[in-house]
């Protein structure tokens, strides 16, 4: 009975009792603006043992000791993965190669921390203000100077970081399944413009065999840059082109700004108008600034009449054909405005549970309502489909309504390298579902950089190569043979490794788990861990090591070099390490994931002295069949049996058969 009761403890989330609350004092909390970051109210309150609160003449600076050693968090930043000394701006910021500020203020805004003491114990501290903020961490505490008049604070204590980083997953919200093509390898460019270069990508991915699951569509479809229009000659008839993209087993992700032009005549303008959808100024006039059209008015997505509207607008866009949706330039950027954005007095309405309120408390959580509606409109427009959404901007919590990537970063070898503490940060920030312009937007890419770049980016969760107007073309085979052989090779591993990732994805939206995470997870009582920034980890199960990570600390126990196709050992082709202990389930190399992975299913098999076990997650990879039972969630285990490895699904969860018909095994150097 005992044992019972221990198992049906250990099954149960009990948020209230590992988060606490703190309130500012001398405040009534009935006071305080509702969260946007958390789901739903959590936390035992308790006034003893947290942080400091200080009333300034700017708003409110609140101090936690968190009596950690190494510091994390922050959300999207530039810089060390080890945040130890550093400060940043919480205030959502267009910085085109992350020039302004000395990078110190990108897109978005996460105002947490996550602090690791010597013995690998952790604390995580979640400032609940979407208010312009300063947060500093150093000598072991956390500091955020904020605006807001008075700000709550959670923290979550946690006997090692994965247990902090999982809890703030799901108090703020875990990524919701995305539909499996989106694990695949995207292809961007600003823009493939007209329809025609469009055809010519996608056919060139097919005819080289390059595996590619998505084209997208950047602002040049549109007709004179306005949103849910097409460009009548580019794009005569865009459910032509996404069809021709579908017979190849491609997906499409087409641009959304939020800017809509100033346009008397124009639809989309005419129907904000009847609604009123606008930010107003603090005279009460609809706020006008210039982004890419000309002049431009935003819509108030506070109130939940203009996010209703704006999700209505998807319905006809959809029909068209379109299978996902790139909301951009969300912060909201605006050229020529204030620091790039709105005036801090504009003011949005509010509504339902948000009250009223200037554009300096709602700007960081502008993007995060605006992907809000967006996936709420896709939802609603194709019920049995899983969303996709890709967003610029967005605020701590912002992963419940979409992915992201890391912004207008450059084609240099600096920009290649902190790329993986940029996806670390943000992976150990609630957002695991990340990544950035593989090959980088700005500037031309060598085909050396290109190759380096493709051969550890492949491993990133969100897998999109991008590249700026203006800029040479940055297609894998643009480079030349070389760098278009690495491209082949590196992508073809993320396809062959589509089981492991689109298991650990599955889990994440169910636990909070990170899916990219940093190598010290693999070992949180190892100091000598806590810095490594070059290699890092898929899954608990996987290290990888780019092939141009110079002396990159590992964590001591065994791991095994973990080869995936031929020539996976080549130049530019990242080094695998396979937990020993663990099975990895890997499929076959398709060219997009539509095609059947599993045939068949292969189990790599890492012995340790008593054996191996590991998971695999399988499911129809879109709609919403999971949530009825229509998966498989396998479990296999690795024995010995006189002198040979018996490898079994020793049980599993869900109704659905399986997906493979044959189960071929690979014993990764065992002892
Ligand atoms: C912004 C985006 C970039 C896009 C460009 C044109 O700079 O960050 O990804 O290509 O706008 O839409």
């Amino acid at each position: 009975m005992r044992t019972l009761v221990a198992a049906l403890l250990l099954s149960l989330p009990c948020l209230a009792q590992e988060v606490t609350r703190y309130n500012p004092p001398g405040i009534d909390p009935k006071d305080l603006p509702p969260s946007l970051a958390l789901v739903q109210p959590v936390g035992r309150l308790a006034e003893v043992g947290g942080p400091t609160f200080t009333r300034t003449n700017k708003g409110m600076t609140v101090t936690m000791d968190l009596d950690a050693t190494d510091l994390y968090g922050g959300g999207e930043v530039t810089g060390p993965l080890r945040r130890n000394g550093t400060r940043i701006e919480l205030w959502n910021h267009d910085n085109y190669q992350y020039k302004d500020y000395g990078g110190k203020r990108l897109y978005q805004s996460h105002p947490w921390a996550l602090g690791v003491a010597r013995d690998g114990t952790a604390t995580g501290v979640l400032f609940d203000t979407t208010y312009r903020s300063f947060l500093s961490m150093q000598n072991g505490t956390v500091t955020l100077e904020s605006t807001a008049p008075a700000l709550p604070v959670y923290v979550i204590h946690g006997s090692n970081p994965q247990e902090v980083v999982a809890k703030l997953g799901q108090i703020t919200g875990t990524i919701p399944l995305p539909p499996r093509w989106a694990l695949g390898y995207h292809q961007c460019r600003y823009s493939y413009a007209p329809e025609r270069e469009v055809e010519e990508v996608a056919t060139e991915f097919r005819k080289r065999h390059i595996p590619c699951d998505v084209v997208w569509m950047d602002i040049d479809y549109m007709d004179g840059y306005r949103i849910f229009t097409f460009d009548p000659e580019g794009f005569p008839d865009p459910a032509r082109t996404n069809e021709f993209l579908h017979q190849r087993g491609f997906k499409s992700i087409w641009m959304i700004d939020p800017g809509v032009k100033k346009d008397p005549g124009y639809s989309i303008f005419e129907s904000g108008n009847q609604k009123d959808v606008w930010v107003k100024t603090a005279s009460g006039q609809p706020f006008v600034g210039k982004v890419w059209p000309g002049e431009c008015q935003f819509p108030d997505f506070t109130r939940p009449d203009v996010r209703q509207w704006w999700a209505g607008l998807y319905k006809p866009f959809l029909a068209k054909g379109v299978d996902g949706v790139w909301n951009d330039m969300n912060e909201p950027a605006v050229f020529e405005g204030v620091d790039k954005s709105m005036p801090l007095d504009n003011r949005h309405e509010g509504g339902g549970e948000l009250p009223a309120g200037p554009h300096l408390q709602y700007h960081n959580a502008y993007g995060m309502l605006m992907v809000r509606a967006t996936r709420e409109g896709l939802q609603a427009a194709r019920p049995e489909k899983r969303p996709f959404v890709l967003t610029r901007a967005n605020y701590l919590g912002g992963q419940r309504y979409a992915a992201t990537w890391t912004g207008d970063n450059s084609s240099t070898w600096e920009d290649m390298k902190m790329s993986v503490p940029m996806s670390l940060t943000l992976s150990l920030s609630g957002q695991p579902f990340n990544g950035p312009d593989l090959g980088g937007f700005a500037l031309n890419a060598g085909g050396n950089l290109w190759a380096n770049w493709v051969g550890s980016g492949a491993f990133f969760p969100f897998c999109r190569a991008h590249g700026s107007k203006g800029t040479d073309r940055k297609e894998p085979w643009s480079f030349g043979p070389e760098t278009e052989q690495a491209a082949r090779i590196a992508l073809s591993r993320r396809y062959r490794l589509l089981p492991y990732l689109y298991t650990l994805f599955e889990r994440s939206s169910r636990t909070g788990e990170p899916i990219m995470r940093p190598v010290f997870f693999a070992d949180p009582a190892d100091p000598s861990l806590r810095s490594e920034q070059q290699a890092f980890m898929l899954g608990p199960d996987l290290i990888v090591v780019p092939a141009w990570a110079q002396h990159p600390r590992l964590p001591k126990g065994q791991w095994r070099e973990l080869h995936l196709l031929p020539g996976d050992d080549g130049p530019f082709q990242a080094r695998l390490l396979q937990r020993a202990g663990s099975i990895i389930p890997l499929g076959r190399v398709v060219e997009n994931t539509e095609q059947d992975s599993l045939q068949p299913l292969t189990l790599s098999v890492a012995p340790n002295g008593s054996g191996a076990s590991g998971e695999l997650y399988w499911d129809a990879g879109d709609g919403f069949g999971y949530r009825h039972g229509d998966y498989r969630r396998s479990k296999f285990v690795a024995r010995q049996l006189d002198g040979r490895w018996k490898v079994e699904e020793v049980g599993h969860e869900g109704n659905r058969a399986p997906d493979w018909k044959r189960q071929d095994v690979t014993i990764v150097s065992s002892r």
